[in-house]
């Protein structure tokens, strides 16, 4: 009998991550063979503190000293670089594409969202790496969502809609051309959890559940964005959505499907899904709508003031280390 994750790839699941930790788990890499990676202030945060990664933090230093007028530039220009020589090892490493964040401070700013990611697509260029291998990874805010539009649409710059939690971000970002979304799993189930002060089955997790509307909603209206399922607290979550575009696991989760022997059978199907009643719905024009529809959504506004406010705070760590870097 074939173990759980060969089974999970046998029903056309894609696998991506490890989620977090990617660069010094590049031996585990390299054992669960993921096509695609990501990278963000937190991952790198800890990253840099190992030895092998310090030089990368150092390539940085020097290049915001060169770019930067004042000190508050050098950082900005140091920060950008950084996130991009770590998408850079990265890529030695996994086949596919990296997701580079777009800091969270412009979550609610399309302009500078836009030339944020303008400006990492250059720095990656620089590097010798095409726009093709690289993701732009955005907030799915309404300012977000119409930053990945322009990206998408006027600069063929492919974009990664992340804190997704509700299935109106996630038909705005489609209706927008995104390449590809990563709504959360395990984080809403946290909050219900916390909230309804309950356990749940994976049959009945919330957070499947929204993951699985969102596919057969896209499935149903044709969208090609691809569905990538991130942030799993089990490996129940995950084989629950047995049969979604991309998952994206954490090592020890991978371990454990690994080391299972337990039957996957697909979960989500195209065909089923398009079998399905959906009311059609269009956000992308309608602004107003958008917002009433999602500020309807109680967890969904909280995980994600949540989610923005951690990134934002990760990233003014990491500026904080490159500042003092800087100023020696
Ligand atoms: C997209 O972003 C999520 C985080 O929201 C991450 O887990 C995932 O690995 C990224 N996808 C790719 C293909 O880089
Ligand atoms: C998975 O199996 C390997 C090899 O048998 C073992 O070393 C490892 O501890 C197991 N991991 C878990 C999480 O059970």
């Amino acid at each position: 009998m074939s173990n759980s994750l060969d089974q999970l790839k046998a029903t056309g699941t894609m696998m991506a991550g490890p989620e977090g930790r990617t660069l010094w788990v590049a031996r585990a890499i390299a054992k669960y063979k993921p096509q695609d990676a990501t990278t963000n202030p937190s991952l790198i945060l800890a990253a840099s503190k190992k030895a092998e990664y310090a030089k990368l933090m150092d390539v940085a230093v020097e290049y915001g000293k060169k770019k930067g007028s004042d000190i508050d530039s050098q950082v900005e220009h140091a920060l950008d670089r950084l996130l991009v020589e770590f998408g850079s090892e990265i890529l030695k490493i996994v086949p596919g594409k990296v997701s580079t964040e777009v800091d969270a401070r412009y979550s609610f700013d399309t302009k500078e969202s836009v030339n944020k990611a303008l400006h990492i697509i250059d720095l990656y260029k620089e590097q010798g790496i095409t726009k093709d291998r690289v993701l732009i990874k955005i907030a799915s805010t309404w300012e977000g969502i119409k930053a990945a539009e322009i990206l998408q649409r006027d600069h063929g710059i492919n974009c990664n809609l992340t804190l997704m939690f509700s299935l109106p971000q996630a038909i705005a970002a489609a209706e927008a051309g995104s390449y590809l979304i990563s709504p959360f799993v395990g984080r809403i189930l946290d909050w219900f959890k916390a909230h309804n002060k309950k356990e749940y089955s994976k049959e009945e997790d919330p957070g499947v559940a929204s993951v699985k509307a969102i596919f057969d909603y896209y499935k149903k209206f044709g969208y090609k964005t691809i569905v990538m399922g991130a942030s799993f607290r089990s490996t129940g979550e995950i084989t629950e959505l047995a049969g979604c575009d991309y998952l994206t696991i954490s090592p020890n989760l991978l371990e454990d499907l690994m080391n299972s022997t337990e039957a996957v059978p697909k979960k989500l199907d195209a065909a089923q899904a398009a079998a399905q009643n959906i009311e059609r719905r269009t956000y992308l024009k309608n602004e107003a709508l958008f917002r009433f529809d999602f500020n309807e959504d109680q967890m969904a506004v909280e995980k994600l003031r949540e989610g923005i406010s951690k990134f934002a705070a990760d990233a003014v760590t990491l500026k904080g280390i490159l500042k003092e870097k800087l100023s020696k």
